[in-house]
């Protein structure tokens, strides 16, 4: 069961303009296997966790990521992790894998912590009295450096307006593509593809800069380091594996961390006590904070972390396509069957959760376990490879901007729409007012 091509063709508008409630709302309505009357291929929306892990993890082999979403991806990634549906992509991801382990963490939150300071130090208006700050912008700037420090050891603040520029590029095409029943022309000169050529541009260049940069500051041809440029130059990847690997960790690490953040700020701003909890938390904490297990050191605000990535996943959406035939809730389902699985939805299903809406970061204290309801980060072989480190990232932030600073609601606060481009951004920013606790 699920929506029939006309209540599909009556729901276009608001489909458009709002995906994640329609989503909801087909789930509500047909279950947890509902169908999309999507032409030319069967399409499901899969919410129930044994479906969940049938596809991403236990026949992972037979459900590829050869899907409208991820090709539309790849015309800027090429063949980087994210999109890769090719055999190279195991040798790849266990060339780049090191340089996310745990025992690099330490080295990775010392990067946070600088990086967290310098995005600081132009907070002023805090200082100076309450101001008012566009939160999620701040939040992506601060995610790029961190990249850009801790993977490639290279400054990019140079380049910062170019690449948020270019990684939107890569949002509205994947939204597009994503909602486009026609494949998109990838030669007409639409504005759209000309602002992909140029983000395509931008990332060439960057990377050509990046990687001949670590060349020439190493005596040998190789990488001579363990963070992911190292690693890479080290395995023998061509210059252009590693430009797609770069472009690729651009896009997907520093906007779903900077949209990580922003909502677990504005969930902090709506609920003080917490807040002040967390605070407290902070300044107990040495610097840079012990990052063992990503936030075993400040448990109050990595179950935050967690609970703000249930209500906001910032990967909404993950799709896969079914290579052979298969089975999915007892029924058959052909080869080339699309599958949806929607951690938004799936965070957000009152059959999963108790009181879903509510902002309860006790759900996640120490030991209680939601596998298969709980996938911010996805599941199984294609698992975002930068879990820990956005963790370990999510709580380094977070404990240094609550240890100095108060995020309050303004006046006539509404919360912001969740807009679903790559990753869950809120319409028009988020603009929280902004004190500082030091010397208060
Ligand atoms: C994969 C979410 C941070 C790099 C994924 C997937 C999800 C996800 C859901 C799986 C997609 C799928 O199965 O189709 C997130 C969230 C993040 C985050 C919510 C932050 C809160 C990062 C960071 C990096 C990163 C910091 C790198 C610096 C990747 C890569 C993949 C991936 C390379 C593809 C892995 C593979 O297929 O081998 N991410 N991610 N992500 N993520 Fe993340």
């Amino acid at each position: 069961p699920g929506p029939s091509a006309l209540d599909m063709a009556r729901a276009f508008r608001r489909v458009r303009a709002d995906p994640l409630s329609f989503l909801d709302e087909v789930r509500d309505e047909f279950g947890d296997v509902a169908a999309f009357p999507v032409p030319g291929t069967p399409a499901l929306l899969l919410s129930g966790p044994d479906d969940v892990r049938h596809v991403l993890q236990t026949s992972a082999r037979r459900w590829t990521k050869n899907t409208v979403q991820y090709s539309a991806l790849g015309r800027i990634t090429g063949d980087g992790l994210l999109a890769s549906a090719e055999p190279s992509w195991i040798e790849h991801r266990r060339a780049a894998a090191p340089a996310f382990h745990r025992h690099r963490l330490a080295a990775v939150s010392e990067h946070v912590v600088g990086a967290t300071d310098e995005a600081l130090r132009g907070w002023d208006v805090g200082r100076a009295g309450p101001g008012e700050v566009e939160v999620s912008e701040v939040m992506a700037r601060l995610a790029l450096d961190v990249v850009g420090r801790a993977l490639f050891g290279s400054d990019l603040s140079g380049h910062a307006e170019r690449l948020l520029d270019a990684t939107s590029a890569a949002a509205v095409l994947v939204v597009k593509a994503g909602r486009s029943i026609l494949p998109l022309p990838h030669a007409a000169p639409t504005p759209l593809n000309r602002r992909i050529r140029a983000a395509r541009r931008e990332f060439d260049r960057l990377s050509h800069e990046i990687i001949s940069g670590r060349r020439r500051s190493t005596a040998r041809r190789d990488g001579s380091g363990d963070d992911l440029l190292g690693l890479l130059l080290d395995a023998g990847l061509s210059d252009d594996e590693i430009r797609d690997e770069l472009v690729t960790m651009v896009i997907a690490g520093h906007e779903t961390v900077a949209a990580g953040l922003t909502w677990t700020l504005m969930l902090l701003a709506e609920h003080p006590s917490d807040q002040d909890d967390l605070h407290r938390e902070a300044v107990g904490l040495p610097v840079p904070p012990p990052i063992v297990g990503a936030g075993a050191a400040a448990p109050l605000t990595r179950a935050v972390v967690d609970e703000a990535l249930r209500l906001y996943p910032p990967a909404w959406a993950i799709s896969r396509r079914a290579a052979a035939a298969d089975a999915i809730g007892g029924r058959d389902v052909p080869a080339g069957t699309l599958a949806i699985i929607s951690p938004w939805v799936v965070h957000r299903h009152p059959g999963l959760w108790e009181a879903p809406l509510d902002f309860r970061p006790e759900r996640f204290a120490a030991g209680r376990d939601h596998r298969g309801a709980y996938l911010p980060f996805g599941a199984g072989p294609r698992l975002c490879i930068g879990r820990e480190f956005a963790l370990a990232e999510m709580v380094v932030v977070l404990t240094r901007v609550l240890a100095d600073f108060r995020f309050d609601t303004p006046p006539g606060w509404s919360r912001p729409f969740a807009e679903a481009r790559v990753a869950l951004h809120p319409r028009g920013g988020m603009r929280l007012v902004v004190t500082s606790r030091v010397g208060s």
